[in-house]
């Protein structure tokens, strides 16, 4: 594992821009595994920013996104779908067939499989940005989940409810399954680059950087991955 601290969340942000920039203008058929959450919103503001300026073009790139709330489409405003669209997908010149979020309706069972074929069929995903929920978990894998999880139905902790219920008008409101990628699902990712920052991520860094490896910490996996970088602010590298 690469740890980087630096000092402020635009730090952060640049250095994960300018990798997956300098990737996308390598590569144009880059796949790119993406994120929701306020942790990646600087970035694609970045991203945004440079295709506009020095017109990087995301035209035959591919992306996946991590989760989806189940029961919500793409209509709704608290939908992964919508955020991606909203924050990102619009703003480029990415073509909307190429962009991938998991359903979170109808069949969810065959959503889950069909998911993970695509992600196959297209060789895998290049980049993955992660970011990381207070109790540990990536995507919606929370503790407990089995290490070699692959796209399923996910039950959101009572820790994610509360952190999460923000984007909703209440705690009720909030969808308390998600379909999300497994565990097993982003460690294949060739790559992976982890933003962090504030003190609310020092503990669960922490417990993934030093502690053992264990379904307790989800993300405590990624110490077994070949190829991961850990961008943080001082106060999520504060416990390190
Ligand atoms: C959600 C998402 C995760 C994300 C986490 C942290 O639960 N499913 O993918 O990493 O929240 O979100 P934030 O970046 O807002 O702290």
């Amino acid at each position: 594992m690469n740890i980087t601290t630096y000092l402020t969340e635009e730090e952060i942000a640049n250095a994960a821009t300018a990798e997956i920039i300098e990737a996308v203008r390598r590569n144009p058929k880059t796949v790119l595994g993406l994120s929701t959450g306020n942790s990646p919103m600087r970035v694609y503001e970045m991203l945004i920013q440079d295709h506009k300026t020095n017109g990087t073009s995301y035209k035959d790139v591919i992306t996946f996104n991590l989760d989806e709330y189940v029961g919500l489409d793409g209509a709704s405003e608290q939908s992964y779908r919508y955020f991606m669209d909203k924050f990102l997908f619009k703003h480029i010149d990415i073509e909307p067939t190429n962009t991938h979020v998991p359903s979170g309706i109808g069949n969810l069972t065959e959503n889950c499989e069909s998911y993970e074929k695509l992600i196959k069929a297209v060789g895998g995903i290049d980049i993955q940005l992660i970011g990381i929920g207070t109790n540990g978990h990536i995507a919606f894998n929370e503790p407990g989940t089995p290490f070699d999880s692959k796209t399923h139905i996910a039950v959101l902790s009572i820790e994610t409810i509360a952190a999460n219920s923000k984007y909703f008008e209440s705690e009720e409101a909030i969808p308390k399954q998600a379909v999300s990628m497994g565990i097993q699902s982003i460690m294949d990712a060739k790559r992976i680059i982890m933003v962090a920052f504030g003190k609310s991520k020092a503990k669960p860094i922490a417990g993934m950087v030093n502690g053992p490896i264990t379904t307790a910490l989800p993300a405590s996996i990624l110490q077994k991955h070949p190829n991961v970088s850990v961008l943080l602010d001082k106060e999520a590298a504060s416990l390190l």
